[in-house]
This record gives C-alpha cells, sequence and structure tokens, in this order.
C-alpha cells in the first residue's frame, strides 16, 4: 500500500514536471513572439538614425523637377505612430518635403470611396511591375498596370468627381484630416515646376483621353495631380497616414469617421506589390511590409493593426526611394520583428 502510494506520488511528480515543461517551452514562444511588441522608444530611434545618417552619400536627390533639386540632401528625419497612437519622432521633425507619389494613396482611396472598387479597376489594374514608376507601361494597348505608378495615378485622381482644383482640394483636406494639421498645404514652387517640366506625365495623360479612359477638356485633371504631389509634409505626417491605413482608416487619436477596412486593404495590398515601384518585389523580401515612397525622399509603411512609420532623407537610389529612409526601415524591422512574413 505505502509502495504503491510511493509510486503515486512519483508519477504525479512526473506529469507535474511534463506540464511544467510544456509551460516553459510555451513560454519560451511567447517570450520570442513578444519582442513583436517590444516598446519602441526615441532612444531606439536616435541609434538607427544615427547609424543612417551618411547614407544619403550613396544615392542622389531628385532634380528631374528642378525644385526637388533645392532639398538638403543631409536632412533626415525618423517617426513612428505605435498602437496606441503614441507619436515618437527624431530627427529633422520640423522638416517639410513634397509628398510626392505618397500622395497616390489618399487619391486611390477618394476614387474608390466615390466610385467603387469596380469602377475605378475597371479602368486599372492590380499588377505589379518591373518597370519604374514614369513607365508608360501597357499604356498604348491596354490600361495602366496599377494605380501607384504615375499613368494610374493620373487616372486615379482624374477620377475623383469635382470639376477645377475640387479634386485636389479633396485630397489636400484628407491628408489634413489623417495628420489632424490644418497647416498641410501645397507648394506653389514645386507645382509650378512639376507642371513646367511634367511632359511624360502629359503624354500620358493624353493618350489616357485618346483612349476614353480619361474624360476631360483641359488638363485641370493633370494640374490637380500636379498639386497632390507638391503637398508638403513632415515624417510625422507619413507616420500618421501609415498608421491610419494599418488601422482600418481610424485616425492615430482613434477617430473613425472614415473608417473602412475593404479600402485599408485595397491600398496596404497595392502597397505591398507596387508601392517601391520595381523594387517592390525585393523589398518586399527584405521589409515584408505595405510601404510608399515618393521622389522628395519620404517614405511610409502600414503595420497592419500595429504602428504606422514615416521617414525623410531626399537622397534616392535608382527605383526613386530614400536610401537612409530604406535602410532606417529595415533596421527598425529586424529590431523589432516587424516583417509580416517572419
Ligand atoms: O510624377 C512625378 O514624376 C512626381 N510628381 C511623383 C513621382 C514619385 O514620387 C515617384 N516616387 N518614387
Amino acid at each position: 500500500m505505502k509502495k504503491n502510494k510511493t509510486y503515486s506520488i512519483l508519477f504525479s511528480l512526473f506529469v507535474m514536471s511534463l506540464s511544467i515543461n510544456s509551460t516553459v517551452i510555451f513560454a519560451q514562444t511567447t517570450v520570442q513572439k513578444s519582442t513583436n511588441t517590444k516598446e519602441i522608444t526615441k532612444n531606439k530611434l536616435t541609434e538607427i538614425l544615427e547609424k543612417n545618417r551618411t547614407a544619403y552619400t550613396k544615392g542622389k536627390v531628385a532634380d528631374y523637377i528642378p525644385e526637388l533639386g533645392k532639398m538638403d540632401a543631409k536632412a533626415i528625419a525618423f517617426s513612428v505612430v505605435t498602437e496606441k497612437g503614441k507619436v515618437i519622432s527624431v530627427g529633422d521633425t520640423n522638416k517639410k518635403f513634397t509628398i510626392q507619389s505618397i500622395s497616390k494613396l489618399i487619391a486611390l482611396m477618394i476614387a474608390v470611396n466615390e466610385k467603387g472598387e469596380k469602377n475605378v479597376f475597371d479602368k486599372m489594374g492590380y499588377y505589379g511591375t518591373d518597370k519604374p514608376f514614369n513607365h508608360f507601361a501597357n499604356l498604348e494597348s491596354g490600361k495602366p498596370l496599377n494605380p501607384l505608378m504615375n499613368a494610374g495615378a493620373i487616372l486615379t485622381t482624374s477620377l475623383i468627381e469635382g470639376e477645377g482644383e475640387v479634386g485636389f482640394q479633396k485630397i489636400l483636406k484628407m491628408i489634413r484630416y489623417i495628420t489632424k494639421n490644418d497647416l498641410i498645404d501645397y507648394s506653389k514652387s514645386v507645382y509650378e515646376s512639376e507642371k513646367e517640366t511634367g511632359h511624360r506625365n502629359r503624354g500620358m495623360f493624353y493618350i489616357m483621353k485618346n483612349s476614353g479612359l480619361i474624360e476631360a477638356n483641359d488638363e485641370e485633371k493633370l494640374n490637380n495631380y500636379f498639386k497632390q504631389c507638391s503637398i508638403e509634409i513632415t515624417a510625422e505626417d507619413l507616420a500618421k497616414i501609415g498608421y491610419f491605413f494599418a488601422h482600418q482608416c481610424t485616425r492615430f487619436d482613434g477617430d473613425t469617421t472614415y473608417k473602412n477596412s475593404e479600402i485599408s486593404t485595397l491600398v496596404q495590398s497595392q502597397m505591398l506589390i507596387a508601392g517601391m515601384y520595381e523594387y517592390s518585389g525585393e523589398y518586399a523580401r527584405r521589409v515584408g511590409l505595405p510601404s510608399k515612397s515618393g521622389v522628395g525622399g519620404g517614405i511610409t509603411v502600414a503595420v497592419a493593426n500595429e504602428m504606422g512609420i514615416g521617414v525623410f532623407s531626399p537622397s534616392l537610389d535608382t527605383h526613386g526611394n530614400s536610401v537612409a529612409g530604406y535602410q532606417m526601415i529595415l533596421d527598425l524591422v529586424n529590431e523589432y520583428h516587424l516583417n509580416l512574413f517572419e
């Protein structure tokens, strides 16, 4: 009897040790996963920024739009809006630069809200690309590849309802709303410079007018595209835009006026496949997050249901993406295990 009891105690201890072991294994798994949500600190952002401060020397400030060439190549800023909407920014946080192609996300959101996804994508594709952002790809014989390369973006903006400047004003208003910053406006000098030198964009506009994709009597719709690209923002504004799309179009302060998970899913999927143009595939392999760059030197990143990231450094690589901006994103992603596919 005593022997039986001893066996029974030994057996219970064995079972307990098994369950303790499995708890430990489970806990280890949990600890590994929880590095995803390790708190992002200002010190860490500063450390990453300083590591990449001189990376601008490996690229070149865009000058195909002459006004852009005036940017200070050394300017650099890094901003994150955390899951709870807290904004952490380091570097040249007040430095304004033009939003450029990142405005295409907002135009897409507005056009789809007004016309419906089907009507917008009847006129363009969901395709990725191996072509630069200003390529005529597919245009002569068909439809623009996607809404983020210039052709599709010019078409998307032309689909926004309203005469004259109305389409542009809607984009500006939405950017002011998302960033909660009513001081945001566009740079008249960058706009004039874009308009004067944007011959390829003008060419695309007229090809699409010729094929009936764009209905317009004058160039106002094209001018709206030039104006939206000339809107001036900061890295912090970009982090708020990233946060907005990462959170089903909920603003960083929790405002749900435009909450819409269909739109945010659509926009993020386009960011993933075409947001960094012909570099998008390799970028997805390395960073693994929906992102959108602009030739002003900004990149916005959406980490679904978590955070928004905004970076700025005007020196670009050959694809038109910020060199230091990309490196800062990559370092943050590796440090906090943010890659979607990890
Ligand atoms: O249409 C253009 O050429 C510019 N306004 C925008 C291009 C752009 O930002 C491409 N991004 N990397």
